[in-house]
């Protein structure tokens, strides 16, 4: 049998990994300044989350949402503790795409609606409403295209408003910073005024932390630096540093019914081990800080490059833009400096999206390295 040929591959085969490196079966070690895609946050095989995993397993790996899960409830605290989101409920699934479904299936029953506000150049995952609410016409199926969702351009709150008018959205989702679409973010004014019209016309505001979450920009949500209070807010890739987890912690007002959303896997006993896991080391490590500490450093760093147009994106989660497509380059970092790094929709930026453990001699080696191919 073969597998469905979906993925375009580097011919790398890691086959492990500490820290901020990746190994590969010929023992070649790589800087991963991608983190998986913006999935590894505590560090590769961190000795704190390989322990809560072993120790969880060896006890109780699984069972079902019909009886207690005190882990559950404990996860549901310190995130509250961490993010500062008090009073948010929580529900727990399995990844970024399903906490969005959820979010969007949760507004639509909340409001009694069906339509959707989305961004141009977003993306919110491949499950049915999550892919209909991405800007990728490629990628959306005749089945997913049934859902009735309109695009506006990030930042026009005027389209928004006229949206919104029509008396017929459930929800409005947007990613504070996008991330695949090539990290635009605006103002805390639009931001702002895009919570203060979803109010006004009974709409449900869900952002999008899939990837921008768990810390990644140095704010425990990217949402926070424009001091909003959303609806519903999706989280997965850092929160489980690899371990599949995704959820969404919803408003107080939103009331919850035996039914309502419902799953085998999510919030099973694995999956909060290790989300645990990378809470504690979050906060043991300080780690927001350092993500801003690092990103100060990337971007002093970045000034000196006379061949970068901009930087972009907060936290680590950056990017540098070029005059040039940066397929090559990123390939010459992989297979010739042995940095991992990102790419995006827009073909002239390269992605920055490291464990949150990285430290300036390692934002070193990546500009030497860039200085070399530029
Ligand atoms: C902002 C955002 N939302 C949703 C998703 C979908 O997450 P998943 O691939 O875990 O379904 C992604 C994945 O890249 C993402 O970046």
């Amino acid at each position: 049998m073969s597998l469905f040929n979906v993925y375009p591959l580097f011919d790398i085969t890691p086959v492990r990994a500490k820290d901020v490196y990746v190994f590969d079966e010929k023992g070649i070690k790589y800087l991963d300044l991608y983190g998986g895609h913006a999935v590894i946050s505590i560090g590769h095989s961190h000795p704190e989350y390989v322990t809560s995993i072993n120790e969880q397993i060896s006890k109780l790996g699984f069972y079902s949402n019909s009886i207690k899960n005190p882990l559950q409830v404990e996860l549901a605290e310190k995130l509250v503790k961490l993010s500062n989101c008090k009073d948010y409920q929580l529900f727990l699934c399995n990844s970024g795409a399903e906490a969005n479904e959820n979010a969007l299936k949760l507004a639509s029953f909340h409001i009694n609606k069906k339509k959707i506000i989305a961004f141009k150049n977003s993306f919110h995952g491949r499950t049915s409403a999550a892919v209909a609410a991405t800007d990728n016409p490629k990628i959306v199926a005749p089945l997913n295209a049934q859902h009735e969702v309109e695009f506006i351009k990030l930042g026009d709150l005027v389209s928004v408003e006229k949206a919104l008018k029509q008396n017929d959205v459930c929800a409005v989702i947007v990613e504070v910073i996008q991330g695949i679409g090539g990290l635009d973010e605006r103002t805390t004014e639009f931001y702002q005024g895009l919570s203060k019209l979803c109010k006004k016309y009974n709409s449900l505001l869900i952002v999008d932390e899939v990837q921008s979450g768990f810390g990644r920009t140095g704010d425990f949500f990217a949402f926070q630096k424009h001091n909003i209070e959303p609806d519903i807010i999706s989280m997965a890739k850092g929160m489980g540093n690899g371990f599949p987890i995704g959820g969404i912690l919803i408003h107080p007002t939103i009331k919850a019914s035996f039914g309502l959303l419902g799953t085998t896997f999510g919030g099973n006993h694995l999956a909060c081990a290790a989300s645990l896991a990378v809470l504690k080391v979050i906060e043991n490590e300080n780690l927001l800080q350092n993500a801003k500490d690092i990103s100060t450093y990337f971007i002093e760093k970045s000034q000196s490059l006379s061949k970068a147009k901009a930087i972009k994106g907060r936290g680590l989660m950056l990017g540098l833009e070029f005059d040039f497509n940066i397929s090559e380059l990123r390939k010459k970092l992989i297979f010739e400096h042995h940095i991992f790094t990102g790419s995006a929709k827009n073909p002239n930026l390269l992605r920055i999206l490291p464990p949150l453990t990285l430290q300036k001699h390692h934002v070193d080696l990546f500009f030497e390295a860039l200085q070399k191919e530029l």
